[in-house]
């Protein structure tokens, strides 16, 4: 039995969080250019190992789409109706895309004048030409445009198009729209199924603004919704959950605490009946991972994370509410050992407690492949509600889920225990305002960096393997600023 990580922080009877480790320094032989923090989870790739949580003051469309650009994931969160989670989530699904759906198109009768002028005031390069079936007969770009006056006031469409169309099939990659782009020199490829119009890929959409988003085959963002484990008990509920299915890529099951009988046979259910990838969480030890992914029998193409960390965020009172709790840290720790005796394909996602930037290379190096917050993110321009101003500081809510705020929107309340309808597990409180998205994730990034590069850990991998120590008190008091007289 692996007991690598647990040695790291120890011994499992320290429940031990952040503050109270320090990674120690590497030999760093690489450049800082060099580190590269990407990460897996499952078949997804992201180049920022960063997750917004799903929390109604912290992930709605715009968190999720912004933070999707830029390489991460947004949890969309469940605090709502099911018609406004299908809104998000088509919003996100919607965003971006290498295949345009509603493709401009023209007929081949129309006069040129007619397509120019189209093509001007909507500023596009060219239309899809096409019959009254809807079968595509003809591409006809601004090269396609008749030199002579004369010749566009008169001409016709059909007359000066470019007559051998080069297509593709729907369901076709983006590398194989890449090579047939490349090989005929060509900047729009219409998607044609039985010479019928399906849509349209041009090169400027295949090179994207941003090249490090988080996308699925189709070019379009990667979309992330939280779920109840609980199976639905009416078939509409079902079907609703199947619509919202079509537009997800991975449910995140979200429950404070997922080591139930009830909740683990629910999701078993749910995996059965929708086709998206499952994280399951949150979990805090090493028993209960070992539990999930020995005795639980979940689709091993489906069930790709577990969550963990219970009671760290900064605005859970699930520790003190019950006296149970797993700081993220701790549990990160457990779990990954467990994923490394049963099932190392499964990916680790360290979930709340992180109050600086140098939190984030702790949790990789006890065994995280990826971290998430709701902290850093909900003061942003991106999450959801309003700027407010307190003694003239620009200020945004931050609640937990478990708060009675929270609460009283009445879909969450068996993300705790359906029996304590009145015992808050969480508050509600504000958060400076930090301004955007980006901003806050540069910082996060650069520290994740630094502290690779003092650790001597170019990859999330070499991360896993720094060692890293439990800190004295005084130790612990020495890491902030310190004897300076005032001003701090
Ligand atoms: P941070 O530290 O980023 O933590 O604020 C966010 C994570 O905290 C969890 N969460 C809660 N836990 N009571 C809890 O005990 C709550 O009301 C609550 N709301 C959210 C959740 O895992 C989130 O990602």
């Amino acid at each position: 039995m692996t007991d690598y990580y647990r040695k790291k922080v120890h011994s499992d009877k320290i429940i031990a969080t952040f503050d109270d480790a320090l990674i120690l320094p590497g030999y760093t032989y690489f450049n800082p250019n060099e580190v590269d923090i990407s990460s897996n989870l499952g078949k997804y790739h992201f180049h920022l190992p960063i997750m917004s949580a799903a929390m109604d003051t912290v992930t709605e469309e715009e968190m999720a789409i912004k933070i999707a650009l830029i390489g991460g994931l947004g949890v969309l969160h469940r605090n709502c109706s099911y018609e406004k989670q299908l809104e998000m989530v088509r919003h996100v699904k919607r965003a971006r895309s290498f295949v345009i759906d509603d493709v401009a198109t023209i007929s081949p009768k129309e006069p040129v004048s007619k397509a120019k002028h189209f093509m001007e005031s909507y500023n596009i390069s060219g239309l899809v030409v096409v019959n009254d079936d809807n079968k595509v007969c003809g591409i006809f770009t601004k090269r396609d445009i008749p030199y002579l006056e004369e010749d566009c006031k008169k001409g016709l469409v059909e007359d000066f198009m470019t007559k051998k169309v080069v297509s593709i099939k729907s369901g076709a990659s983006r590398e194989e729209a890449m090579k047939l782009l490349f090989e005929h020199r060509i900047e729009k490829l219409p998607i044609i199924d039985d010479g019928q119009l399906k849509g349209l890929i041009t090169t400027k959409d295949l090179k994207p603004e941003f090249p490090l988003a988080s996308i699925d085959e189709e070019g379009r963002l990667l979309c992330a919704l939280a779920i109840s484990p609980k199976y639905p008990e009416t078939n509409e509920a079902i079907n609703k959950l199947k619509e919202l299915d079509k537009f997800v890529d991975i449910f995140f099951v979200d429950v404070a605490d997922f080591y139930k009988k009830d909740d683990i046979e629910g999701t078993k259910k749910l995996m059965d009946v929708l086709e998206a990838d499952f994280v399951i969480g949150n979990i805090g030890t090493y028993e209960a991972a070992e539990f999930i992914l020995t005795k639980c029998d979940y689709q091993e193409n489906k069930f790709i994370g577990l969550k963990v960390g219970m009671g760290s965020g900064s605005i859970c009172t699930t520790s003190i509410q019950t006296g149970v709790g797993a700081p993220t840290f701790y549990a990160t720790a457990q779990v990954a050992d467990a994923i490394a005796d049963y099932n190392p394909k499964i990916g680790l996602i360290a979930d709340g407690g992180f109050k600086n930037p140098g939190d984030l290379p702790k949790a990789f190096s006890a065994g995280a492949d990826l971290i998430m917050s709701g902290h850093f993110f909900a003061g942003s321009t991106e999450s959801p509600g309003f700027i407010d101003t307190i003694q003239g500081r620009k200020v945004k809510v931050y609640r937990g889920m478990g708060s009675t705020e929270a609460r009283s929107a009445g879909f969450v309340s068996d993300r705790y225990s359906i029996d304590s309808i009145t015992l808050a597990e969480g508050i509600s409180g504000y958060l400076p305002y930090v301004g955007d998205l980006e901003a806050v994730i540069t910082t996060l990034e650069e520290g994740l960096r630094n502290g690779m590069i003092y650790a001597g850990a170019k990859t999330i991998k070499d991360m896993k393997k720094a060692p890293l120590g439990i800190v004295s008190v005084v130790g612990q008091k020495e890491q902030g600023p310190h004897d300076l007289f005032g001003r701090y």
